[in-house]
């Protein structure tokens, strides 16, 4: 089957920082433990190039909006191998194959008559490119994200009829409950749509660094639907030889922060329904990542965590780990160093990586480094017996913290297990050589085929570790526990998680 994932596209006014790592780590562990499945996956990432926040970014900065976006999209591109991201390809809005598209896609809704000419005067943010309708602006007309003051804008410009679309979103929602997921934001959503739909500005006037509007090219469009319409035309260009919107539209999951809801939930399903395209599948929104202190993360309040330099310290498999684990996918959380140094020593030092380096040291030890052909242990095996499939049902609800959870139970078990069996006392005992056989193929046997499934989270020491155990395979069949053990031949291994110094 066919699995689309998109994260958002980046604003390149900005530098990356946690908040996008996140979202992007996120959708690749995703998209990697679909791949292991078989599923056939084309996960889409990149970045947001026009509208008002770049171009005054770029005047800010002495620059052309398009040496800013140049300069700015090379580092989020540049970011994905350092984070291990397996995208399929990266889009820039400024993508003249984009361009074209977007233009093809807004005049066939344009033609179907859900584009008229009017007057806009509202409240704007021009840091969000959002016009704030009245019940969501705080106190002394601020911006309920950024805080910046709103400015009054009056502009003549082209309207996209969103509230012609309130039925059939309401019918959307009611027939598709897991549209938006999860239920808290579905919610959200639907409220939302409930309180009455305005229409919403599609142009503006006085701003060259976009999209021209092709029936009336003193305008270009509203930054967010060049933006939203990204995850379909890139599908049109990303293989030069390939049309993949017939294989992989509509998208099966769009991944996305709670910060951009009403623009995935609401503003995106109609747009496409008035542009005669299937709606995605899911929409998924997670939550924010806050400070240690649990406030907003601000240079100011000083409570940002850098992903570089938990990289630097930690390695990327750690940041990748940390994101998933400490902070429940769909809910707000907050991070630091110190939760990251905690997580890394008692769970992938001490828990993981000690059962690895532990379970290889002993089989060469005691087996002169050859797991043994035996039977594995059964008790153990009805633990692991039902852990492809557990994670397989949490995973298709987009559910990495709560994979992540149950397969730390088994590495926990394993550990009792270590200690139950106490294999260096076996050892001692010729007449135990079986059980000491069992013992060795079980720790083996357990631990690759965690390895199998946390594969997706940490792939660099998930491919060491499987690879020093002598079954290199990820494929995600290949997470059954085996009745027996492997007979293959172990190599020494380095420390996965060694300890840093203070
Ligand atoms: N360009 C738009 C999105 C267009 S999608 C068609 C945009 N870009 S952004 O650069 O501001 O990125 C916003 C996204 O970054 C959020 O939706 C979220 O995925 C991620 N995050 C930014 N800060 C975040 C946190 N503090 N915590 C978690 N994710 C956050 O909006």
């Amino acid at each position: 089957m066919s699995f689309y994932i998109t994260t958002p596209i980046y604003y390149v006014n900005a530098q990356p920082h946690l908040g996008h790592a996140y979202t992007t780590i996120a959708t690749d562990v995703l998209a990697r433990h679909m791949r292991q499945r078989g599923e056939d996956v084309f996960f889409l990432t990149g970045t947001d190039e026009h509208g008002e926040p770049v171009a005054d970014a770029a005047r800010a900065q002495g620059l052309e909006p398009r040496e800013l976006a140049d300069g700015n999209a090379e580092r989020f591109k540049s970011l994905m191998p350092v984070l291990n991201i397996s995208n399929d390809f990266f889009i820039r809005t400024s993508d003249p194959q984009h361009v074209l598209r977007v233009q093809e896609v807004l005049q066939r809704v344009h033609d179907n008559g859900y584009v008229y000419k009017g007057i806009y005067e509202g409240w704007y943010c021009p840091r969000c490119a959002d016009f704030k309708v009245e019940n969501e602006i705080l106190e002394g007309n601020l911006c309920p994200i950024h805080e910046i003051g709103l400015t009054r804008e009056s502009e003549e410009n082209w309207f996209f009829k969103l509230s012609s679309f309130e039925g059939r979103l309401l019918e959307l929602y009611s027939d598709r409950p897991d549209f938006v997921m999860p239920r808290h934001h579905f919610n959200e959503a639907h409220a939302f749509i409930e309180s009455g739909l305005q229409d919403v500005s599609l142009s503006r006037a006085h701003l060259s660094w976009g999209v021209p509007v092709p029936w009336d090219p003193t305008h270009v469009f509203y930054v967010w639907f060049d933006a939203l319409l990204n995850y379909y035309t890139a599908l049109g260009y990303a293989r030069a030889d390939q049309d993949l919107v017939e294989r992989y539209w509509p998208a099966t999951y769009h991944i996305i922060g709670k910060d951009i809801l009403k623009f995935h939930t609401v503003y995106w399903p109609a747009l496409l329904m008035a542009a005669e395209l299937h709606v995605p599948e899911h929409v998924f929104v997670h939550g924010f990542l806050l400070g240690a202190d649990g406030r907003k993360m601000s240079k100011s309040l000083g409570n940002v965590l850098d992903p570089f330099e938990v990289m630097d310290q930690y390695g990327t498999d750690a940041l990748r780990f940390y994101l998933m684990r400490d902070v429940p996918f769909g809910s707000d959380g907050a991070v630091g160093m110190d939760a990251v140094r905690a997580r890394y020593e008692s769970e992938l030092a001490n828990e993981y990586g000690n059962l690895a380096s532990r379970t290889i040291a002993m089989i060469q030890r005691y087996r002169d480094g050859v797991i043994p052909a035996a039977a594995t242990d059964e008790l153990l095996a009805r633990d692991f017996d039902v852990l492809g499939a557990e994670i397989r049902a949490v995973m298709d609800r987009a559910d990495p913290t709560r994979a992540l959870e149950l397969l730390w139970q088994r590495i926990r078990r394993l550990n009792r297990y270590v200690e139950e069996r106490a294999p260096w006392q076996l050892a001692r005992d010729l007449e135990a050589a079986d059980q000491l056989d069992q013992t060795l193929a079980s720790l083996a046997e357990g631990l690759r085929s965690i390895s199998v499934l946390l594969h997706p989270y940490m792939p660099a020491s998930t491919d060491k570790l499987l690879d020093a155990l002598g079954a290199p395979d990820t494929e995600y069949g290949r997470s059954l526990f085996a009745e027996r053990g492997s007979g293959a031949a172990v190599k020494a291994l380095e420390p996965l998680f060694p300890k840093r110094a203070e």
